[in-house]
């Protein structure tokens, strides 16, 4: 589809697909890594405590007092903190501010697919570095001219983690350019790159509330380093949108960010959660690759990935899978509660007979 009225621009893009949000309900939903525990009660409350005649005015641009308590919770200063309507948001930002230059950037062939469609928006060339066999990510192969690097660690789609003394070696590495940490799902096992900022003013690390305190739906996600990147991003963002936080976003973004024995409390049952599924499925003959995120990357020798899916859905169960090369015959599935990977783990005995 196409019309005279388009810019040229928007005729060539190839827009993100985001996963379905069903309007069914009774599903098991198991498809876009959202966090099953829901967000913490005084997130809600604080969240309530805004709905009131104040919505008439604007927001706090520069959300102060969000940044504050980043800042607060990571050692950093607020220069060194930059927050978004989503860490997609975020990110889009980060193209444009950071990531576009002559040199295409680099990224993992496998990985976030939204990275493509930024640099479509924006004109960014890019060169896809192949994860190896495994589908890990080797830094040596990042040894070789660009504009830029971006890594979510842990990967996504395969949950795959990246050791601190490789993003360290790739920092050391890359002096001239930045390197972007994607940590969406670092708080399921990962070691954060945030320490590390103190000595590379090259790295940026992008985080979300999406999934570590569960709240995909408030839209909160910021970037952390040194305070020369975050001005680039300021910048942005003030060319673009003066307030994408909203008044409920504020607050219950610096709410869910104190309550750290909920975020401890839910990020531990997740992890317990993925070790047994993984062990139930790898029983049921699934290689499951080791993942330290939200969710598993698994592959059934014998059974095709898109059928399995397919067959699932049937059962109102539903996972991701990804129609692209070296990743068709895996399911992706988001760590649930405990009844539903239950419910998932009874519907693929059945579907294998
Ligand atoms: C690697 C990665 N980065 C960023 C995001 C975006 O998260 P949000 O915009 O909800 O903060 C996602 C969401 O799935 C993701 O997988």
């Amino acid at each position: 589809m196409s019309s005279k009225y388009w810019s040229d621009v928007v005729g060539k893009l190839t827009p993100y697909v985001p996963g379905e949000q069903p309007k069914l309900a009774n599903l098991v939903k198991l498809n876009t890594n959202e966090n099953p525990f829901g967000p913490s009660p005084r997130a809600l409350e604080a969240i309530r405590g805004e709905v009131g005649a104040n919505l008439r005015l604007y927001p706090d641009p520069n959300a102060d007092r969000l940044k504050q308590a980043i800042a607060g919770l990571h050692g950093l200063s607020t220069e060194q903190v930059f927050v978004g309507n989503g860490s997609d948001e975020v990110l889009a930002h980060v193209f444009l501010a950071l990531l576009k230059h002559e040199r295409p950037i680099l990224f993992p062939d496998i990985t976030y697919s939204f990275y493509p469609v930024y640099c479509g928006l924006y004109g960014v060339d890019y060169r896809a570095v192949p994860l190896s066999e495994s589908f890990e990510i080797d830094v040596d192969d990042y040894r070789q001219t660009n504009g830029g690097i971006i890594v979510p660690n842990p990967n996504a789609p395969t949950g795959r983690l990246l050791a601190l003394a490789d993003i360290e070696r790739l920092l050391a590495a890359n002096g001239d350019s930045v390197v972007v940490i994607d940590e969406a799902y670092v708080a399921f096992g990962g070691a954060s790159a945030i320490p590390l900022i103190s000595r590379f003013p090259n790295l940026l690390v992008i985080q979300t509330l999406s999934k570590s305190h569960s709240l995909a739906g408030l839209r909160v996600g910021f970037a952390l380093g040194h305070g020369d990147l975050i001005e680039a991003l300021e910048r942005v963002k003030n060319s673009f949108n003066s307030y994408p936080l909203d008044r409920l976003a504020i607050a219950g973004a610096t709410a869910a960010i104190a309550d750290t024995a909920h975020f401890e409390q839910t990020r531990q049952a997740v992890i317990a959660t993925r070790e047994r599924l993984t062990q139930q499925m790898t029983r049921l003959g699934f290689e499951v690759l080791p993942s330290q995120a939200n969710f598993i990357f698994a592959r059934h020798p014998r059974r095709d990935g898109g059928e399995l899916a397919k067959a699932l859905r049937e059962r109102s169960i539903i996972v991701r899978h990804f129609k692209l090369p070296r990743i068709d015959q895996f399911l992706r599935v988001t760590i649930g509660t405990d009844e539903q990977c239950a419910a998932l783990v009874v519907a693929l005995k059945e579907i294998l007979g």
